[in-house]
């Protein structure tokens, strides 16, 4: 396993630190620990739309025959950014396997236990000597793409996935960290949760649900336990926020009394009232997603989108 700089621990402390003075929590902490990595996974299992629904790993399936078509070297690295358990890239992977002769995957996240998981999952299509977990905080990696030439020699083709990810990083830094990744002939597949129907902020609503629930509540509040803080000492709040012409669902922290917390050496207080960002995901149309990845000159080659209109993955190219 490699560990990029960008996860070394001094500078992931000092992250968290000042997410915390700001307070807004970098989206990464949700899910940098053993335990935190076993809580979303459970978020996961139960409510994401991937695993519950045929009809979206239908469209997932889809899009990976769709891609098949455009590259047909012999050798060929999958390179799952923020790969998470894995379970999208494996199905991936066994049809990869079916036209390259050689086949190579990056589990790539910023948890060590989620590529951890991934390894795990790709080793059922993969011999575990071609598979190489890379952690890597994705939105302060301005050199992965070197990083990625000494695990893989460069001549490979490259197909990046990058599911589930748009959501949650701010698209004017990691759009223009994907543009410098993708050389001639990579490929790269993003998914996005998208808001259903012709009434953008009426889609968000339909799918809050999907947030404010049991196992989301559990996987954020156990962020903050972590830390020190008593689940009884605030309550978690669920809402959609509009940042400029995007929506995206939130969850913050309110502190109903004052705490105060000892962290790396330093000191916090939090007084009653004051709000704790946990967690934001933007929720896209098919416009606003074709409209932002245009500001950083990508275009939409091949969009699937499931029956529900609550999901899409997208062949997406550098214009
Ligand atoms: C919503 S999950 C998606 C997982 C997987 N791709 C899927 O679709 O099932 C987001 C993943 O991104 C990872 N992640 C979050 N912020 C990241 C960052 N800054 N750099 C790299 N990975 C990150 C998390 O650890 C988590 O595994």
């Amino acid at each position: 396993m490699i560990v990029h700089h960008s996860q070394f621990p001094h500078a992931v402390q000092r992250q968290l630190l000042d997410g915390l003075r700001l307070g807004q929590v970098p989206p990464k902490f949700l899910y940098d620990s053993d335990r935190q990595t076993q809580k979303w996974l459970a978020v996961h299992r139960a409510h994401s739309p991937s695993r519950t629904d045929a009809g979206v790993q239908s469209i997932y399936d889809r899009a990976f025959d769709e891609s098949l078509g455009q590259a047909a070297d012999e050798a060929v690295c999958l390179v799952g950014l923020g790969c998470g358990g894995g379970q999208k890239d494996t199905r991936y992977l066994a049809k990869l396997k079916s036209i390259h002769t050689i086949v190579d995957y990056v589990p790539c996240d910023v948890s060590q236990a989620m590529t951890r998981v991934a390894r795990e999952a790709a080793a059922e299509e993969l011999p575990l000597e071609q598979i190489h977990p890379l952690v890597c905080d994705l939105a302060n990696a301005s050199d992965l793409g070197q990083v990625l030439d000494t695990i893989v020699s460069p001549e490979t083709k490259r197909v990046f996935t990058f599911f589930g990810m748009i959501p949650n990083l701010e698209p004017d830094v990691i759009l223009p960290r994907l543009a410098e990744l993708l050389l001639e002939g990579d490929q790269l597949l993003l998914s996005a949760n998208l808001a259903p129907g012709d009434d953008y902020r009426g889609g968000v609503e339909v799918v809050l649900p999907q947030y404010d629930n049991a196992e989301t509540r559990a996987w954020l509040l156990s962020f903050l336990v972590g830390l020190g803080v008593s689940a009884t000492e605030g309550r978690l709040r669920f809402g959609i926020e509009q940042t400029f012409e995007l929506l995206r669902i939130v969850a913050d922290f309110e502190f109903s009394e004052e705490v105060e917390l000892s962290i790396g050496g330093e000191s916090f207080e939090f007084a009653a009232g004051r709000m704790l960002r946990l967690f934001f995901s933007y929720r896209h149309t098919e416009q606003t997603l074709a409209k932002r990845l245009a500001k950083h000159s990508f275009t939409i080659a091949a969009s699937q989108i499931d029956s529900s209109a609550e999901e899409g993955v997208f062949r997406v190219e550098r214009v």
